[in-house]
């Protein structure tokens, strides 16, 4: 039996929930929210769907009452304020981090095993809130952001080749932030061929752009931030810690010593199993996506003071 805890149940939280039950990843999926009634619903409105969509995963609801979330294998924080049009995700630490800080002690409480993945925004920063206010080993906290912006890496680069985004392979890296994350185009592949044996070095530098503002573009179109592509990222995650199938996904993880880097939580490639974060990826990364590794870094430090400026931590 296996039990994930998603808390938040705004689109996100809830969008991840629809699709942990729809692709069965856990037998049951606690969906908690501090707003009364609210993950009761998305959770009724899920589970209408099962006969409908043929799972059998069971979707609970429950209005902040954590001792229902006891004994999660894992559990996805996704807890704060989306950004609205215009907003860094880096501007929501303020209001955010609080938040994030209360819910990792709650969920610990109950569920001292579990894993956390770790969605709310600015993400890298609140992973390194999550893992230092709860003093975890590095395995057991994750931050989700690469997965999601190399799912729309791809996305753009099969855009651009015009071709199927399966057949898509690339690794996005750095901080999950419009400036700080880094489409890794030398890296990524069509049928294991160099993307650039199909496109130009301008279209790569398009793909790129496009790649780094993706989020900020839905949140343009949407209103509020994106919630689809991230609730599956997130749900692609957890599978591969609940099935143990040690995928290698682009993680915010804790380096101590990784990439020249200690005491930062930010993205590079891991393996995601049982124990959560397994093994960090070391790339031989060039001069340039060093350079940019390094901009990204002194970006994610500069948020993460302010963690300590305002004493949360
Ligand atoms: C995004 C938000 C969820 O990238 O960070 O859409």
């Amino acid at each position: 039996m296996s039990k994930v805890t998603v808390v938040g149940a705004g689109n996100v939280g809830a969008t991840c929930a629809n699709v942990l039950a729809v692709n069965e990843v856990a037998n049951e999926i606690v969906l908690i929210d501090i707003k009364e009634g609210l993950a009761e619903g998305k959770a009724m409105d899920i589970m209408q769907t099962a006969q409908l969509m043929g799972f059998d995963s069971v979707v609970k609801g429950v209005t902040n009452d954590y001792s229902q979330t006891a004994g999660s294998d894992v559990v996805v924080i996704t807890s704060g304020l989306p950004r609205k049009p215009g907003m860094t995700r880096e501007e929501l630490i303020g209001v955010n981090a609080g938040i994030v800080k209360s819910v990792a002690q709650n969920i610990l409480k109950y569920s001292p095993e579990a894993i956390l993945v770790i969605v709310s925004n600015p993400m890298d920063p609140m992973a390194y809130l999550s893992l230092k206010t709860l003093g975890l080993p590095r395995n057991r906290v994750i931050g989700m952001g690469g997965a999601l912006d190399s799912s729309r890496f791809k996305y753009f680069l099969s855009q651009a080749i015009g071709c199927n985004a399966n057949e898509v392979e690339g690794l996005v890296i750095g901080g999950h932030g419009d400036t700080t994350m880094i489409p890794l185009t030398r890296l990524a592949t069509y049928k294991g061929i160099p993307v650039s044996q199909f496109l130009s070095a301008e279209k790569l530098d398009e793909v790129a752009k496009s790649t780094m503002v993706g989020g900020a573009t839905l949140t343009g179109l949407l209103g509020t931030s994106a919630w689809m592509a991230p609730g599956a990222a997130t749900s692609y995650l957890v599978e591969s810690i609940i099935k143990d199938q040690k995928k290698m996904i682009v993680c915010a993880a804790y380096l101590e010593g990784e990439y020249g880097m200690k005491d930062i939580t930010i993205g590079v490639p891991v393996i995601i199993g049982k124990e959560g974060i397994e093994r960090i990826v070391e790339l031989d990364l060039n001069a340039d996506e060093k350079a940019k590794l390094a901009a990204s870094e002194e970006a994610v430090r500069k948020t993460n003071s302010i963690l300590y400026a305002s004493g949360i931590l």
